[in-house]
């Protein structure tokens, strides 16, 4: 029988995964937009649980509240141009996604099993026609192992804290470069030391460092590597 499942496995995904700061959000917006398909930030996903638990005083170490709340939170996750709109009950919460703070609680949260398991089919929801780009840490190792294309975008600790000091002061917060660096460092380290999903190339992906490129660079380099595959 030709089974919804099989149905969404024929939907050609394209996966982007890497460390914060290495262009993959922008990237795989564009991209997304260039082939006209759907856009899947899956960061944003571990960000609102995060956000959420901070208002609600959940600890990162309270396992089955994270769980629940990766479960059965209801908001709605729209991407047009190069916004990310974000409600929860009806309510914008965009600004207070994109905090430093907000991401590394992300980090924080995003080690526990049941707010991973949880994620993992809210995020193959995003899967439909004509295809998806889809961008975070475990996209070509977990979520779509069978995609069409697996990229992993990195860029040196250097490059991602200065695009990333940059990003955060033309949205107006207060950032500490040597801050950040630490803080991106720290969040690397417990991105790919965790023993479910931990941030890693998946074995068919295309390694792309990013560090002396420009975003037109490394979209014409995938765009290549399309036509290729
Ligand atoms: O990409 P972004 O900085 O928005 O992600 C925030 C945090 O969410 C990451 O540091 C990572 O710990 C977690 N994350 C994850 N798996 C994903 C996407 C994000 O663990 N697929």
């Amino acid at each position: 029988m030709y089974s919804f499942r099989t149905k969404q496995m024929s939907v050609p995904v394209i996966t982007i995964d890497g460390p914060g700061g290495s262009g993959k959000g922008t990237i795989a917006m564009r991209l997304a937009q260039n082939l006209g398909w759907h856009y899947l930030d899956s960061g944003a996903l571990y960000r609102i649980v995060a956000v959420v638990a901070m208002e609600r005083a959940i600890e990162a170490d309270n396992e089955q509240a994270l769980g629940e709340l990766a479960e059965h939170l209801e908001f709605s996750l729209s991407f047009t141009g190069d916004n990310v709109a974000t409600l929860l009950d009806g309510i914008r919460i965009t600004p207070k996604l994109r905090s430093e703070e907000a991401g590394v609680f992300a980090s924080n949260i995003a080690v526990v099993p049941a707010v991973r398991a949880a994620l993992v089919q809210r995020q193959r929801e995003f899967r439909k026609l004509p295809g998806l780009v889809a961008e975070g840490r475990d996209m070509g190792t977990v979520i779509f192992p069978d995609a069409k294309l697996k990229i992993f975008l990195t860029a040196s600790v250097e490059a991602r804290a200065d695009r990333r000091y940059k990003q955060l002061k033309e949205k107006g917060e207060n950032v500490n470069l040597s801050r950040l660096f630490r803080d991106i460092e720290k969040r690397d380290i417990r991105d790919m030391s965790r023993s479910i999903s931990p941030l890693t190339p998946a074995q068919d992906a295309q390694l792309i460092d990013s560090t002396e490129m420009s975003i037109e660079m490394v979209l014409e380099e995938i765009h290549k590597l399309l036509e290729e595959n």
